[in-house]
């Protein structure tokens, strides 16, 4: 039997777009008790929001989040607008009982994702940060070859987010499509919007991080603003490099810019452990590369003969989520990513077992996320709590 669950979406854009296609998508693949439904889209362009619903199929539209909230017929509020919104949606929502589906970074810092923490666990809402790079079935199996042992002890994190997008001095910060530039909107620069990524994927994979020493730097000091159409400070960081040691006394180094020219989304990452290793990347993702140097139960070596880094193609039903999707052999994409994480919410709320990443879980990656700028502030290493 499935149960109807009115969605209310905040946002049209990159990701109200990949979000309105999971809700579409989810229950033609997975077999799931709860159904979807576009009850309401919003955003403050009301011929925007409105060619939008009517392109997606939402059945009605708000122009204040505000008012989205205070529908008794929203169950759950999914919040795709930019960063300095999150927390006072999350708030307001909690307030009113909703479960929320919060876009990553769950805040514009720490300070932040705490009180939004404390309201979504007071109101006792389910809540998840759409990490959706979890879901790349290239991934998932990165993390099943984990738990396996398969890895042994870890003793190396590689990760790398390269863009070149922001190369062009004449690209202006803030509005509508540049808000990722003016830190007042986005918080940080790349460490919020790529590294986020990355630490969430290397706490999932390489359990927590336990300090880290950091470099920032930002190539074009000034920008236009497009607001206000001056020339104004850039307060963003265009490039991030940290070193990290984690928890289980693996080093992890990780590298993000929007300056790597031919770079347009090279997200990887590289463990190496004592039985073997993983190597994933983005712009490569139905493919995930591991090298097996010793039977994990037995301990005994592969032949030194017949080593190698294997490229596992990851599309048999055996793998992560891919039984829902195609055959063996046909790939599936960027968009099944926010399906998968989509099918998993829906998975927790019916068996009692909440989804992951929760807003626990976001603040987790905010507390590294700040411990990173304070380093490339104040120099030397910083301690996560
Ligand atoms: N999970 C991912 O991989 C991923 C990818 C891209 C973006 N994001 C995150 O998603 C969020 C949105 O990013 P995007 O790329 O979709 O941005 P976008 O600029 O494409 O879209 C933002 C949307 O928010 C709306 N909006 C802005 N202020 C609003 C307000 N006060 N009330 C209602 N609507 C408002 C805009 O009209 C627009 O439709 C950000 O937090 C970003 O970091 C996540």
């Amino acid at each position: 039997m499935s149960k109807p669950l009115n969605i209310g979406m905040i946002g049209y854009g990159f990701m109200g777009r990949a979000h309105s296609n999971a809700y579409r998508q989810v229950n033609k693949f997975f077999d799931l008790e709860y159904q979807p439904v576009l009850k309401a889209c919003c955003a403050r362009k009301k011929e925007k929001i409105a060619q939008f619903a009517k392109n997606w199929g939402y059945e009605s539209y708000e122009t204040d989040w505000r008012e989205l909230i205070a529908r008794k017929d929203i169950q759950v509020i999914d919040i795709g607008s930019p960063n300095n919104t999150h927390k006072e949606i999350v708030l307001a929502a909690a307030e009113a009982g909703k479960m929320i589906l919060c876009e990553k970074p769950l805040a514009m810092n720490v300070a932040e994702a705490e009180e939004m923490c404390r309201a979504v666990e007071k109101a006792g809402v389910p809540n998840m940060v759409w990490y959706n790079y979890r879901r790349v079935p290239a991934i998932s199996l990165a993390k099943q070859i984990v738990d396996e042992g398969r890895i042994g002890r870890p003793f190396h994190y590689r990760a790398t987010y390269l863009q070149d997008w922001t190369i062009a001095t004449d690209v202006p910060q803030g509005g509508a499509a540049l808000w990722r530039l003016d830190v007042d909107v986005a918080g940080s620069g790349v460490t919020g919007d790529l590294l986020a990524h990355s630490i969430d994927t290397a706490e999932w994979l390489n359990g927590p991080i336990a300090r880290v020493t950091a470099a920032t730097e930002t190539f074009v000091k000034e920008r236009v603003h497009a607001d206000t159409g001056k020339v104004q400070p850039v307060g963003i960081d265009d490039a991030c490099m940290f070193l990290a040691v984690f928890a289980n006394g693996s080093m992890g180094t990780f590298e993000s810019t929007r300056y790597a020219r031919g770079r347009k989304n090279f997200n990887t990452f590289e463990l190496n452990g004592e039985a073997g290793s993983v190597y994933f990347d983005l712009e490569d993702a139905q493919y995930l590369q591991y090298f097996k140097y010793a039977d994990p139960k037995t301990n005994e070596k592969i032949e030194s003969h017949l080593t190698g880094w294997q490229k596992i193609h990851v599309t048999n039903g055996e793998h992560p989520y891919m039984k829902h999707w195609w055959v063996p052999g046909c790939t599936i994409g960027y968009e099944h990513t926010f399906t998968n994480a989509l099918a998993d919410f829906l998975q927790g709320l019916e068996s009692g077992k909440p989804a992951q990443p929760d807003f626990r879980s976001g603040l987790q990656t905010q507390k590294v996320c700040d411990a990173v700028l304070k380093s490339a502030k104040t120099g030397g290493w910083v301690e996560i709590a």
